[in-house]
């Protein structure tokens, strides 16, 4: 098979928001405890996070990460988790039926985020709690003034604010699994309240509603028009979560997930631009894609886990080679809507459905799917160019015409440095890619890495953690695309 690629210097879709690149990590399973804080393991630093785990999400690079949950935000109380150690509450979580110590809090996560050269993306109680604790919390975190929420960051030991900008308003309360679920009218006016009480207290925030835990809610659409009508003027994205997976082992169909991502965003964009009409508004409300991810492979074994434990192994899928694939061609897709999607959060970092796996006081190993987010992480930053790429096509699960080629192309901020993303998703061909660059002329490659091989299910393990890694590829015959395969080609400017 042969592919030609299309990328023109003066058709951008967009500047690439560094947010793109965001994670998540939520009091879950072994995220926290036994995955970023872990006092007694033996890289643990002096307020117990471990050194090992900071040392593989900085090659990550990732620049914001979203917390406290997910599911546990609704019925988290965040003051549980200031001040003293000693005197905090150990509670009932009743989101993932654990129990939460309350060791780590905001005081302890927004210090590892700055250790981790990462900026909170906070979310706030919409579930159990409202507009009240949510302002208070906006003091306790960004302001300087003489105020009981201030004094207390203060007296906690925190002199500076945090500074954390990016806020969501809730987690997924379209869902019937959420602490305190709501209808979307119910919704949009406790996001509204909410919204204008954040602002007032720090006005350079910047505010998420939510939008549907996943594209196939019987809510879907109607659920974000409604929320919009209701706070559309107070908030500045709206949130997009979806989880893709190959429960029924249908290869082909999985590996055209990244079509359906691509559908989701269109559909929400164009959701928030018919709100904007509608109120004759001149503001964008923007995406935020602040949960995707790959899950599926630890639904089983979670049934069996025993309820009311601290840090239960919740949610510890292993990730093969074609779920890098997938999360490659997901990332494309994500800079290829980069023109609306400003934040994503991968969900989650550590241990809960994530790139980085340790076991508890022990190994600690990166999974297949780490080293996708890595290429675009560290190379797709500088602006998004629009891509056409002429291939074949194929239908699988019920989808036509999936092309077999998905790319997306970022050059630097510099303007020196060309990167092609790309995955070939036939099953058995290999497909030689022709490249034509109008504007990038004197520009060649100078390195192809891939991720590829026959077995399609391999993982990586903590006894055999380079099972799956990427590999550089001989360029002197050209760029070839294996099958079902992920693919960085650099270019770079030449001398002429
Ligand atoms: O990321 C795991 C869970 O998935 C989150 O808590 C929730 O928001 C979503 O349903």
């Amino acid at each position: 098979m042969k592919a030609r690629i299309v990328i023109d210097k003066n058709k951008t879709v967009s500047r690439i928001d560094d947010r793109l690149y965001g994670s998540f990590i939520e009091h879950l399973g072994r995220a926290v405890y036994g995955g970023i804080y872990e006092p007694s393991h033996e890289t643990a630093d002096d307020m117990g996070f471990r050194g090992d785990v900071m040392e593989m999400i900085k090659e990550l690079n990732v620049p914001i990460i979203r917390y406290p949950g997910g599911n546990f935000v609704s019925g988290y109380n965040w003051e549980d988790g200031t001040g003293d150690k000693s005197k905090r509450p150990k509670k009932m979580e009743l989101a993932w039926q654990s129990v939460e110590t309350n060791e780590v809090g905001i005081d302890e996560f927004q210090e590892w985020a700055k250790r981790a050269h990462s900026d909170v993306m906070m979310a706030v109680n919409l579930g159990t709690r409202g507009a009240d604790e949510a302002r208070n919390l906006v003091e306790y975190c960004n302001c300087e003034t003489d105020t009981y929420y201030a004094e207390m960051r203060r007296k906690n030991g925190f002199e500076k604010p945090f500074g954390i900008k990016t806020w969501c308003l809730g987690n997924e309360m379209d869902g019937d699994w959420q602490i305190c679920h709501k209808t979307a009218y119910e919704y949009g006016r406790i996001a509204c309240e909410t919204a204008k009480l954040m602002k007032w207290t720090d006005p350079s925030i910047e505010l998420v509603a939510c939008g549907s835990a996943h594209i196939n809610m019987p809510t879907f659409g109607e659920w974000e028009r409604t929320v919009l009508r209701e706070c559309y003027e107070h908030v500045d994205y709206i949130s997009l979560h979806n989880y893709y997976g190959n429960p029924n082992n249908d290869t082909a169909a999985y590996l055209a997930s990244a079509v359906d991502m691509d559908s989701f965003i269109k559909q929400v964009a164009a959701i928030c631009d018919e709100v904007k009409a509608e109120k004759n508004s001149d503001k964008t409300v923007n995406l935020s894609f602040d949960e995707w991810n790959i899950w599926f492979h630890s639904n089983e074994q979670d049934k069996h886990i025993e309820k009311w434990q601290v840090a239960p192994p919740l949610l510890e899928d292993i990730y093969n080679l074609e779920d890098a694939v997938v999360l490659g061609d997901l990332l494309i897709t994500l800079l290829n809507n980069s023109d609306r999607v400003k934040i994503a959060c991968l969900a989650q970092l550590v241990n809960v459905i994530a790139p980085i796996m340790t076991e508890t006081g022990g190994r600690i190993w990166a999974q297949t799917i780490f080293y996708p987010f890595m290429h675009t992480s560290q190379r797709g930053r500088g602006t998004a160019l629009e891509v056409s790429c002429g291939c074949g096509a194929y239908s699988a699960g019920g989808k036509k015409d999936i092309p077999y080629i998905s790319s997306a192309a970022v050059i630097s901020e510099d303007g020196g440095e060309l990167t092609v993303f790309a995955v070939n998703r036939s099953l058995d061909e290999s497909c030689g890619l022709d490249f034509s660059l109008s504007g990038y002329e004197s520009f060649r490659p100078v390195l192809h890495t891939a991720m590829e091989g026959d077995d399609l299910k391999a993982v990586n393990t903590a006894d055999d953690p380079k099972k799956v890694v990427p590999a550089e590829k001989d360029i002197s015959d050209g760029i070839i695309l294996s099958p079902h395969s992920w693919n960085m080609i650099v270019f770079q400017k030449t001398a002429q």
